[in-house]
């Protein structure tokens, strides 16, 4: 898919909950195969494997309505590991929501025990997805989001950074915050209190992958290229109250 459909679509994405009660065509099933193997990782050393799985593999202690699919994300368990399969997955997110297809990231069901049993690798997260049996899209004006002002103290970033502000986020809770100039961004996770961190430490730094990979996005529709490293300033530096994940270097 080309950067401008993963632009536009970053403006109307949501997740999706309800779902027609029937599987996609296998041919639809083998485009979404084909396009998963070709996520782009953010740190390529990292392995990790989809599985496509049914709703029925699926097993959740809170009362959910099932997705006729969902894919089981396994990866090593290596240092920047969950921020990987944030980055990953979101460009599956966007992708199935620019092609018709509902979707929503799922932390609290897991997948049956036949399932885990598949992989050697550890299981990661779910991401539902089937028809939509509610709105695809958005408007933009309804995205429930913090404003600019509460992630960054950057100026004249506005434009680069909206895409960013808008990303997803396990329980809406966007936890980034950027600093550093045009050419260099900082970006940390918020830290947690020990009870909030049980629940969602794993998620946060699944949610810095999803607005990292969004940050790139943005920069390319601007013409710009990106990299995206760890920066000893950076990591050295972090605004109070948070921890660093990774910088971004933009030409
Ligand atoms: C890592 C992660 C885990 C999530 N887990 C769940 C979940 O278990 N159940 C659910 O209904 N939504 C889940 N979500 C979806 C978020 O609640 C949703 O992205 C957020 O509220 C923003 O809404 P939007 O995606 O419609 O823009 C998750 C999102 C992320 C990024």
């Amino acid at each position: 898919m080309e950067n401008r459909e993963f632009y536009n679509t970053i403006f109307k994405r949501k997740s999706v909950r309800s779902y027609v009660n029937e599987p996609l065509s296998g041919e639809k099933i083998d485009e979404i195969k084909s396009f998963a193997r070709s996520l782009k990782p953010l740190y390529p050393d990292i392995q990790t494997e989809l599985k496509i799985i049914s709703g029925e593999d699926v097993k959740s202690l809170i009362p959910q309505k099932k997705a006729p699919h969902y894919i089981a994300v396994f990866s090593e368990n290596q240092e920047g590991y969950l921020t990987n399969i944030g980055f990953m997955l979101q460009q599956m997110d966007l992708y199935l929501s620019a092609n018709g297809i509902g979707s929503c990231w799922q932390g609290i069901p897991k997948p049956s025990k036949e399932v885990l049993k598949t992989s050697r690798l550890e299981f990661v997260i779910l991401i539902a997805f089937g028809n939509p049996k509610e709105e695809l899209h958005r408007r933009i004006s309804q995205f429930k989001r913090n404003s600019l002002t509460d992630i960054t103290d950057m100026e004249g970033m506005d434009e680069l950074l909206e895409p960013v502000r808008i990303a997803p986020s396990a329980t809406n809770s966007q936890p980034w915050y950027f600093t550093g100039n045009n050419g260099l961004i900082h970006c940390y996770c918020k830290k947690l209190n020990f009870l909030k961190a049980k629940l969602l430490a794993k998620w946060n730094k699944i949610d810095m992958g999803i607005a990292i990979y969004h940050l790139t996005v943005s920069a390319r529709h601007h013409k710009k290229s990106v990299e995206i490293i760890q920066d000893q300033d950076g990591e050295a530096n972090p605004p109070k109250g948070y921890y660093y994940i990774a910088s971004v270097i933009i030409n």
